[in-house]
């Protein structure tokens, strides 16, 4: 590296010296194990004494920046990132949250991603939604808007709700958000005080569970059977139920019309409140969608939550909630403490993106394209299940992955690390159960893996568990 001396730095010769060495470090220039010049050498370079060049070395050593090395000269002994972590340090300390749900770390690269939830980003509508945010820049964008979402975004979302799930409400119940987290906060942020008990699904949604715990909320994990959570299980104290009845997350189950009439008909007695998750029920590849709880609902007790991350993409943070009149003002106000409304840019963007149909023409093409995929994977796991690999499990009709049910005597951690070391990242229930007799299996996403990689893959995860 080049050393420069200004002779107007007022900073002194070392010092520059000692600034311009410790600079390179922390930008990564130079790395650790690099060798320095002797100081005799440097010395001559700049034109100066040698005295102040080892002054300099003498405080990059007492900074941790450079060492002796054993045959003799002196060398960088820490990286850039230690360098920069140990100025980072700090006496602060925050409350301690568990924030991130443990989920399956990706695949290595080049491999193949088997982990539920996502999209595919390839699909996404890029041309058309380019059009639609430049037509929405052709205004000057607002100011502060109203915390509750652009009133034209809020229209179009009522009709849209209304035509695609029957669920029929005022433009003015919708509260616009960032994603379905967000809703799902908003909502029991104006339900609900810290200790207040809220029931959850078990296995569930480890995001909203852990928001729900990281927020003061006193969570019960009720067990979910072949019809959807076990209302019989739902203590009497609960005032909110968080629930996923068209495609619960993550066993796939679809909760029985039996079963929502059940849960309603707790919440009327026990004067609850159902926040009903419709996080993707816009893909349902084999049957008929059952009624929303919110079309059930006589006492307006649901908040109905809907979300562009996988119809579009999660990186939008776009979502929306439907209130029950009540809690509109409530969930407003606490909308606009929060962070005052959604990026102006991509509500806008959104309501052009609905109005002229390009959301009804997305869904038609990724449907037949996910139903697709759907279908090579309900066919591996009919076939795991007849070769005795896989145990029957509930019908997965919807939604970006299915579950498989593992022989009690097979290891999911033993399945996932085999995956893992075959190139395949692959997610299980481990991650979204909380008590100890939960299920054992897999949840083989497709959301992200093209029927061809599909085809090519599952064959692998077929071998691993026919050895486990
Ligand atoms: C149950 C459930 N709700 C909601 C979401 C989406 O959340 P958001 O809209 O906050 O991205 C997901 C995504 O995986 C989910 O599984």
């Amino acid at each position: 590296m080049e050393i420069y001396l200004d002779p107007s730095d007022r900073r002194g010769v070392a010092r520059s010296i000692y600034d311009q060495i410790r600079e390179a470090i922390e930008s990564g220039v130079l790395a650790e194990g690099d060798p320095l010049p002797p100081s005799r050498e440097l010395a001559g370079e700049l034109g100066g004494s040698r005295h102040t060049v080892t002054a300099a070395y003498g405080l990059l050593v007492a900074g941790g920046y450079l060492a002796g090395r054993a045959g003799g000269g002196t060398a960088v002994c820490r990286t850039a990132a230690d360098r920069r972590s140990a100025d980072r340090r700090s006496v602060l300390r925050p409350v301690e949250i568990e924030s991130a749900p443990p989920t399956a770390s990706p695949p290595p690269p080049g491999g193949v991603d088997l982990r539920g939830g996502q999209p595919d980003r390839a699909l996404f509508p890029t041309d058309e939604w380019r059009r639609c945010a430049a037509a929405a820049l052709h205004r000057p964008l607002p100011g502060y808007g109203e915390p509750a979402g652009f009133a034209s975004l809020r229209d179009v979302l009522a009709g849209w709700i209304g035509r695609s799930r029957g669920v029929i409400v005022d433009a003015d119940q919708i509260i616009v958000t960032s994603g379905a987290q967000e809703a799902v906060h908003l909502v029991v942020r104006a339900m609900l005080r810290p200790g207040d008990p809220i029931a959850v699904e078990d296995p569930g949604y480890p995001p909203v569970r852990l928001l729900f715990e990281a927020i003061g909320l006193r969570v019960v994990a009720v067990p979910v059977d072949g019809e959807g959570i076990v209302v019989d299980q739902i203590p009497a104290d609960v005032k909110v139920v968080y629930t996923t009845p068209s495609h619960q997350s993550p066993s796939g189950v679809t909760m029985s019309l039996a079963r929502r009439r059940a849960l309603l008909a707790f919440a009327d007695r026990h004067d609850a409140a159902i926040i009903e998750d419709d996080y993707d029920s816009e893909f349902r590849h084999t049957d008929r969608p059952l009624e929303p709880l919110h079309r059930l609902d006589r006492s307006g007790r649901v908040a109905y939550v809907g979300t562009f991350s996988k119809t579009l993409s999660p990186s939008l943070r776009l979502g929306f909630v439907a209130l029950p009149e009540p809690l509109v003002d409530a969930v407003s106000a606490w909308r606009q403490l929060f962070s005052v409304q959604p990026s102006a840019l991509g509500q806008l963007t959104l309501h052009r993106f609905i109005e002229r149909g390009h959301l009804d023409q997305h869904l038609r093409r990724v449907r037949r394209i996910y139903r697709t995929r759907h279908e090579i994977v309900r066919q591996f796991v009919a076939d795991g299940v007849d070769a005795g690999a896989l145990l029957p499990g509930p019908e997965n009709h919807a939604g970006l992955h299915l579950a498989t049910v593992l022989p009690t005597d097979v290891s999911e951690d033993a399945i996932r690390d085999e995956a893992r070391r075959r190139g395949m990242a692959i997610s299980s229930f481990a991650e979204c159960c909380v008590r100890p007799d939960r299920p054992n299996g897999l949840l083989i996403g497709f959301g992200m893996a093209g029927a061809d990689v599909l085809e090519r893959a599952l064959p692998d995860l077929r071998r691993i568990l026919e050895r486990a």
